[in-house]
């Protein structure tokens, strides 16, 4: 099987790695040249780390070179049997790649996109033959982290998940389904762990030091939500997050924050410039283990934790995937220390409720509207059952 991958900047160049090194010619194109020749290199780089760290032998490193062939003119896809697209996050953009890439490809082919933001229905509509469309959803860095979100698009054949579901498990990665709706599982669900202790912290509650420490004492997150966002970005995860605010026709639960906004009104995009809410900058002091006040931690960790499980409920409501799936989506996809409906059933359905209940009443913001599912459950007395 032979892959083309479109776009060579962090994801399409971890995308290219896992699958060389999992056996498959991998073809590589960036209408970029410099971009294409760096990431050439990088991959050639971590390759051979990979192979001095012995995590792959001498015949695997060098097959995996021998599988990465990058290319300068698109018509070179012409033989690939799968093409993951993974250009800047512009819809036209990947329109254009799309209808282009149909022009050029055999009929059997199938393009993938890797977007995070968009529709894979709205990028299928490029093609004429959108049957062969998918979503295959990689996170970063790709070589790495172990989940991958399928997404069939409202166009998308059988046929076509079935091919899509065959190679990603060739990566030896873990897939969960998805439904073709804004932030699909992973972004949509963790998006209340920035929000709401973005809303805490505007609110003046607590700083953003004290809430980081609050969610990795009492919930044993690897990270806070501010360090993850600098660590992200906060260009990347502020559009992420307007991006599934504006697709949902602004959903007050996933309203972006505008303390975030001024970082990046201020150039602040995190650890990439050196600051974001944290400075980087060699010689400050950093100050992320604040000892704040036990019941306050407490009450930071629950209220943002309630709102997770909420939102992981609605996603259940709304078939956005399976409820293994989901619960796999969440430790796999983001690295938290439970699933949620596992953590759910301990933490207490009615406990959840009442806090949701309590926000509501206090702020009358549909934002806390408690998702159905818990409420049920919550009269049945019943748990999430996997
Ligand atoms: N970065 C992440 O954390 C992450 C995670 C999951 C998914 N994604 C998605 O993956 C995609 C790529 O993200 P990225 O972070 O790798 O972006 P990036 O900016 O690092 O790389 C994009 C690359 O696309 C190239 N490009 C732009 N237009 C092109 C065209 N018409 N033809 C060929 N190449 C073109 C650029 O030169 C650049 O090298 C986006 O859709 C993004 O939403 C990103």
């Amino acid at each position: 099987m032979k892959i083309g991958i479109v776009g060579s900047g962090a994801m399409g160049s971890g995308i290219a790695q896992t699958a060389a090194i999992n056996g498959f010619e991998t073809l590589i194109f960036d209408k970029n040249t410099e971009a294409l020749q760096k990431a050439a290199e990088t991959i050639l780089n971590s390759i051979s780390k990979l192979q001095s760290k012995q995590k792959l032998n001498f015949l695997q490193a060098e097959n995996a070179r021998k599988n990465i062939l990058p290319i300068n003119n698109l018509h070179e896809f012409e033989k690939c049997d799968l093409i993951i697209e993974a250009v800047i996050e512009n819809l036209s953009v990947k329109k254009n790649v799309f209808e282009e890439l149909e022009t050029i490809v055999n009929s059997e082919c199938i393009i993938a996109t890797n977007t995070s933001s968009f529709t894979v229905t709205s990028i299928a509509s490029a093609c004429k033959n959108a049957q062969r469309v998918i979503g295959i959803h990689f996170f970063n860095p790709a070589y790495i982290m172990p989940l991958v979100e399928i997404i069939p698009a409202l166009q998308t054949n059988q046929k076509t998940l079935q091919k899509a579901s065959n190679f990603i498990k060739q990566l030896n990665k873990t897939q969960v389904l998805a439904k073709d709706t804004p932030g699909f599982i992973v972004n949509r669900i963790a998006r209340p762990f920035y929000c709401e202790s973005f809303k805490i912290y505007e609110e003046g509650i607590a700083d953003f030091a004290e809430i980081d420490f609050a969610l990795k004492t009492k919930g044993n997150f690897k990270m806070g939500p501010f360090e993850l966002s600098d660590f992200i970005g906060h260009d990347v995860n502020y559009n992420v997050t307007e991006s599934i605010w504006t697709s949902t026709y602004f959903d007050s639960r996933y309203k972006p924050s505008f303390c975030q906004k001024q970082l990046l009104n201020a150039g602040y995009l995190g650890k990439k410039t050196n600051k974001g809410f944290y400075d980087y900058q060699e010689g400050v002091i950093k100050n992320k283990n604040t000892i704040v006040d036990e019941n306050l931690a407490t009450l930071i960790f629950e209220r943002v934790l309630a709102m997770l499980i909420n939102e992981a409920a609605e996603a259940l409501s709304t078939k956005n995937a399976s409820i293994n799936d989901i619960e796999i989506a969440i430790v796999k996809g983001l690295n938290y220390p439970r699933g949620l409906f596992n953590w759910a059933n301990d933490f207490g359905i009615e406990k959840t409720v009442n806090i949701l209940d309590l926000f509501y009443e206090k702020y009358k913001d549909s934002r806390y509207r408690c998702s159905y599912i818990l409420r049920e459950m919550n009269i049945k007395k019943t748990l999430f059952e996997f």
